[in-house]
């Protein structure tokens, strides 16, 4: 090499190096911004996983959780029916390697769910007796909170118990053992998991009086001396009506009660919903017509416009909160694999998250970059 070209290879990666060790703290090594390091004395930014991503079959994913992510959820792999498919069966195949992934990835794994009346397996429909349901609640708690104990950061100890005006859901659970099931359940982690963080987990308790109800029971668990250490909203909302009053509003009430706040499934959607409303009842489905699927062959601009806007309003208000709300999770990687397509209507095109699915960034990714950084510095690194 001539030294005249040496000289200027010396300078231009003296240029690069000032560049990204100084003035563009969050860039990552490639250049390109990165979500987790915007955010990272902010909140963790967390990404629900699903069996392609754990298998690593996903390579445009594994691609996006490494760089943008600091937090795995499972999407399904640790629910009921996959990690404790019979009586005295379990299966933590897919569990384990996300642990590992999670390693890999320096990602911490957020447990989702130990008791939720959905995804349950079939044997526990054929359990009769009082006696032999809590020998399955009890055993299903402790022998997978024990496992993980260390190994994940959190669980969401019981998911979705209540009903939208607050009462109690009526499940299995309620049905069998009583209302005391929640406390009863924390207590059950707190002893088999002392590592792990605790959360009870619901959608729509940003509404006031499902709130009221998830605000009872946080009291109900801390008056029995059990441990809870964070109230999970999950976020399924709709980008053109997002609830910023009540959300701002639960954030507070929730933090007054001495634990920590997460939005834990995050995902706007932008398709019109059958029955107008927030649901994320799993069991509600509705027929599909190309009337409910408006945006098959592509995302208007003016849609995507709005969603944007929603997503930098919703965390412009979690980073004034930032000392409350601990992680911002979103339910999914790219729009492509959002549970969204099939619910409630099979087969839509949905576009909830802030990558398209081409693995590129959305107009909705580049405007919450924008909350912590200046518009020309996040256009400009991809
Ligand atoms: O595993 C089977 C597979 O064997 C089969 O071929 C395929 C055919 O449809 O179905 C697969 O199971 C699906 C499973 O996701 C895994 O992909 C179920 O049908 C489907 O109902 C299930 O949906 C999940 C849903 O929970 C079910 O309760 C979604 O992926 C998951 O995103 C969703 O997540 C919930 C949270 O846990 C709690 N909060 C609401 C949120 C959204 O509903």
């Amino acid at each position: 090499m001539k030294p005249i070209t040496l000289a200027l290879l010396i300078a231009v990666s003296a240029i690069i190096s000032t560049g990204c060790s100084s003035g563009k703290k969050s860039m990552n090594t490639s250049g390109t911004v990165s979500l987790k390091e915007v955010f990272k004395n902010d909140f963790v930014i967390g990404a629900a996983v699903n069996n392609g991503q754990i298998n690593e079959r996903d390579s445009g994913s594994a691609a996006l959780l490494q760089t943008h992510f600091n937090g795995l959820t499972p999407e399904n792999i640790m629910k009921c029916e996959i990690i404790h498919p019979e009586w005295d069966r379990y299966d933590f195949t897919l569990a384990d390697k996300l642990v590992e992934l999670g390693k890999k990835y320096n990602s911490p794994v957020y447990g989702h769910t130990l008791i939720w009346h959905s995804q349950l397996s079939p044997f526990i429909q054929k359990i009769q007796s009082v006696d032999s349901f809590r020998t399955f609640f009890t055993e299903h708690i402790t022998t997978i909170a024990s496992r993980y104990d260390g190994k994940v950061k959190s669980w969401d100890v019981v998911n979705e118990a209540l009903n939208e005006d607050g009462t109690l859901r009526k499940s299995a659970f309620l049905n069998k053992l009583g209302e005391d099931y929640i406390v009863e359940a924390f207590r059950l982690a707190q002893k088999a998991a002392p590592n792990t963080e605790l959360y009870y987990n619901d959608y729509n308790i940003e509404q006031p009086k499902k709130r009221a109800g998830a605000i009872a029971i946080i009291k109900k668990i801390q008056a029995a001396g059990v441990r809870i250490d964070g109230v999970g909203i999950q976020g399924h909302w709709r980008s053109y009506n997002v609830p910023m009053k009540e959300i701002e509003e639960s954030i507070k009430e929730f933090a007054a009660l001495g634990i920590k706040v997460h939005f834990t499934e995050l995902d706007l959607g932008v398709l019109p919903n059958p029955w107008d409303n927030d649901a994320a009842d799993v069991n509600m489905k509705a027929e599909y017509s190309a009337k409910m699927n408006p945006y098959a062959a592509g995302l208007p601009d003016s849609v995507s416009a709005k969603q944007a806007q929603s997503y930098a309003e919703l965390f412009q208000l979690f980073l004034k909160y930032r000392k409350d709300v601990a992680r911002i999770t979103f339910w999914g990687v790219q729009d492509g694999q959002s549970w969204l397509n099939g619910w409630p209507i099979r087969g839509r095109t949905n576009y909830p998250l802030l990558f398209d699915r081409k693995y590129q960034p959305k107009a909705a990714f580049y405007k919450v970059v924008e909350t912590k950084t200046k518009p020309a510095d996040a256009k400009k690194s991809f």
